[in-house]
């Protein structure tokens, strides 16, 4: 617990760190949000280079998909594996994915608390699209640990995680690469009429040595996000217990530190 550790603006990141879990729980469970990710089907290209590389892993095995949202990584995974297992902390996708692929096993669970699942029970466990990001850092930790449990010796854990050394952390739409074109304008224009969201999340905000959480554009800025670098994140997978840490970049290269990719993608591993 970080009782004694205070933000950047001097208040106590314990309070804040609960509220940040809450936060982001009730607005995964909106309906917009929910509506977003049951339509959403495409990997992104690191994923697809990395489920190719991860293929003998993957073929046959035994795998635990969390946040599985609206089924995105499962229309992939189902039919590659002998035993797939999605869970969701928040009921409505639990319910509908697991409608939308009777074939599969899909929960209701959360990822701090894995209770359902004996220790060494996966081949591949699997965080997507930033999903481990939307808990504080204590919550982290403990799914961290939670996932560690669950992985089989010779297992691998893949996730993704918002990258604080990209270029553009923290900055606002217009104060990024700027394009003269209707969709640029239109775009900052959306932007700015949610912005009221940003400043009533702000006070929620954490900056330490380690990792941040900050309120980004995403779901009109109404998310508190972490971020980490590459090189902290290998420390806190190490801390546990994972080994053969690798980072990638958002084409899915090797990478060692990255400001190009707004998060990044990694995969570690229990021996
Ligand atoms: C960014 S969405 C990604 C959904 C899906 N995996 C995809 O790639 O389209 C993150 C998902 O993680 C879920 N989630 C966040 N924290 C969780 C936790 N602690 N345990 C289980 N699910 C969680 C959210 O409800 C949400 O469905």
């Amino acid at each position: 617990m970080h009782r004694d550790i205070r933000s950047a603006n001097g208040r106590k990141i314990y309070n804040m760190e609960i509220q940040i879990s809450q936060i982001n729980k009730l607005i995964y469970a909106r309906a917009d949000v929910v509506k977003y990710y049951q339509n959403i089907e495409v990997l992104t290209k690191a994923e697809a280079v990395l489920f190719e590389k991860l293929s003998p892993t993957i073929k046959d095995s035994k795998i635990l998909d969390i946040g599985v949202g609206g089924g995105r990584t499962t229309k992939y995974l189902l039919p590659l594996s002998r035993d797939y297992t999605g869970v969701d902390y928040v009921r409505q996708y639990a319910e509908e994915t697991g409608k939308k692929y009777p074939n599969a096993k899909i929960l209701c669970g959360d990822a701090r608390d894995l209770k359902e699942f004996e220790d060494e029970t996966f081949d591949f466990v699997l965080f997507s699209f930033n999903g481990l990001d939307c808990i504080s850092n204590d919550d982290r930790l403990k799914a961290l640990k939670e996932i560690f449990r669950v992985l089989k010796k010779g297992g691998v854990f893949m996730f993704s995680s918002h990258n604080r050394d990209y270029q553009y952390f923290n900055k606002f739409p217009w104060q990024q690469k700027i394009h003269f074109s209707l969709s640029y304008l239109l775009f900052n224009l959306h932007c700015l009429y949610y912005l009221p969201n940003h400043f009533k999340l702000k006070k929620h905000e954490i900056h330490t040595e380690d990792y941040a959480v900050t309120n980004d554009g995403d779901h009109r800025y109404s998310l508190l996000f972490y971020y980490i670098s590459i090189d902290k994140q290998v420390k806190q997978l190490t801390d546990i217990g994972f080994s053969g840490v690798e980072a990638f970049d958002m084409n899915g290269e090797t990478v060692e530190s990255d400001i190009s990719s707004l998060s990044n993608h990694y995969l570690a591993r229990k021996n």
